[in-house]
């Protein structure tokens, strides 16, 4: 009976850790018709671009905001925003939307309880990736590329919705 009761335990706590990671990973998101599954951009990609092939802290900056200034939330409580070469080549010459391929890579600098967002946010543009919200991929990760969450995050594309008509960017006015 004894040992009846602890398997029963057992089996309880791997079913609520599998509930648990479950809830936190969330579901998998299904790849656009359009898109060829092995297309199909990952955090893990991602992050092998900016902190290996492409390191993000040699990357410019947008001419307005240099430096680490304070955030908002989720964001901060400061943070400095880096942008690859095709985000900079599209400041002269913004067609409304970012070319494929451009990345935006916040780094929130600092500690507050309120924060939220891991130590990278970054924003990558692959096209045929969600239509509905521009063809953002976004990514929330450590800075040793430990991902906290990426894909179509609802939360991501529903606030930087509100600059919608400026590609989803806040920081930079492109027109
Ligand atoms: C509640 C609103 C909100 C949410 C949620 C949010 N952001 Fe932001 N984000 C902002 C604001 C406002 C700015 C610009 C101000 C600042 O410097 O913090 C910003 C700036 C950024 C920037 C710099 C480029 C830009 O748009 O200005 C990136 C990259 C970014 N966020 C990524 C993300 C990612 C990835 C997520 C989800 C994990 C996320 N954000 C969630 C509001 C939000």
């Amino acid at each position: 009976m004894k040992q009846m009761l602890g398997s029963m335990v057992i089996g309880a706590a791997a079913v609520l850790l599998v509930a648990a990671c479950g809830c936190v990973m969330g579901p998998t998101p299904d790849v656009p018709d359009d898109m060829d599954p092995a297309d199909e951009p990952t955090g893990a990609r991602l992050a092998a671009i900016i902190l290996q092939e492409d390191p993000f802290q040699q990357w410019g900056e947008f001419p307005e905001r240099q430096g680490s200034l304070p955030s908002v939330l989720p964001h901060g409580p400061m943070s400095r925003v880096f942008i690859n070469g095709r985000v900079e080549s599209a400041l002269a010459d913004f067609e409304g939307r970012l070319p494929d391929g451009s990345i935006i890579v916040k780094q929130n600098v600092g500690t507050d309880p309120q924060v939220t967002e891991a130590a990278l946010t970054v924003m990558w543009k692959v096209a045929g990736f969600d239509p509905a919200n521009n063809d953002w991929f976004w990514a929330n990760m450590s800075l040793e590329g430990r991902i906290a969450s990426e894909g179509r995050i609802p939360s991501c594309a529903g606030c930087h919705g509100g600059a919608r008509r400026n590609d989803f960017v806040f920081v930079h006015t492109f027109r």
